[in-house]
């Protein structure tokens, strides 16, 4: 029953736009998200932009999340941020696991579930990523790899605390490759992804969990995508970084039941 759920749609900037460029973008979006509350609406700007973008976005009903952090408070980690200093700059969301993370920076299930479990701690919602490459797909093991991923990711994870995580489901070939999934390979993956939250956190908390997909996501093929039964939202790279995309996006989620 995808009623139980408002819709989201997460704006992943990667390593995109200055501050000065986080607020004009803002701007934008704000006034375009204006006060629907229909569907709810995050931007996760570089932590250089995250001060920035807290004053663009302060009293709007866009919320704020980070790409990344690390697991320990504080302390000798040369080049990281962690939840205490997102949730210092007014953030509630962050991004952990992007298959970016995993494959060129070397982040683990292992790391990533102290991530999570760090996030949770702070009273940060995580959004966590899982998704396959295209030789994992090919080779027919989608399922065992989002498997290993989703558990890994979620190892220790409070029952009481899991209703507020955020799935996304991004294949990794369909990412800023303009391929995206079809409706069928997606909504088969969030369905599977809601089944094994039932087995870990019970039936009525993952009904409460939303799933994203990420991949591709554009205002053209958003519809078809988050009418599906278990498609929650979208986690949007290249067409979040342009007001009008966005904003069709947001629009198009606020339709979709
Ligand atoms: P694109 O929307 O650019 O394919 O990126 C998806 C993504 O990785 C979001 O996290």
């Amino acid at each position: 029953m995808s009623s139980l759920r408002k819709k989201l749609i997460a704006g992943n900037w990667k390593m995109n736009k200055t501050a000065a460029e986080a607020s004009a973008l803002l701007k934008d979006i704000r006034i375009g998200v204006g006060k629907r509350n229909d569907v709810e609406v995050v931007v996760c700007p570089p932590f250089t932009a995250l001060e920035s973008s807290a004053v663009a976005l302060e009293g709007s009903m866009v919320k704020l999340g980070a790409q990344n952090m690390h697991h320990e408070a504080n302390g000798a980690f040369t080049g990281e941020i962690s939840a205490p200093m997102l949730r210092s700059l007014f953030v509630t969301h962050v991004i952990l696991g992007h298959s970016e993370r995993r494959t060129l920076f070397g982040d683990t299930d292992k790391f990533v579930n102290q991530k999570v479990l760090s996030a949770i701690k702070n009273q940060l919602k995580p959004i966590l990523c899982v998704g396959e490459t295209l030789a994992e797909r090919d080779a027919g093991t989608t399922l065992t790899v989002v498997k290993t991923q989703l558990e890994g990711g979620l190892e220790g994870v409070n029952k009481d605390t899991a209703a507020t995580l955020v799935i996304a489901y991004e294949p990794v070939w369909a990412i800023g490759t303009g391929k995206v999934a079809t409706t069928e390979q997606a909504q088969e993956v969030h369905a599977f992804i809601r089944g094994l939250l039932g087995k870990l956190f019970g039936d009525q908390t993952a009904q409460k969990i939303r799933i994203l997909y990420g991949g591709s996501m554009k205002p053209a093929n958003a519809g078809e995508l988050l009418a599906q039964a278990d498609i929650d939202g979208g986690l949007v790279g290249g067409a979040s970084l342009e007001a009008r995309s966005f904003l069709d996006l947001v629009a198009a989620a606020g339709t979709a039941v």
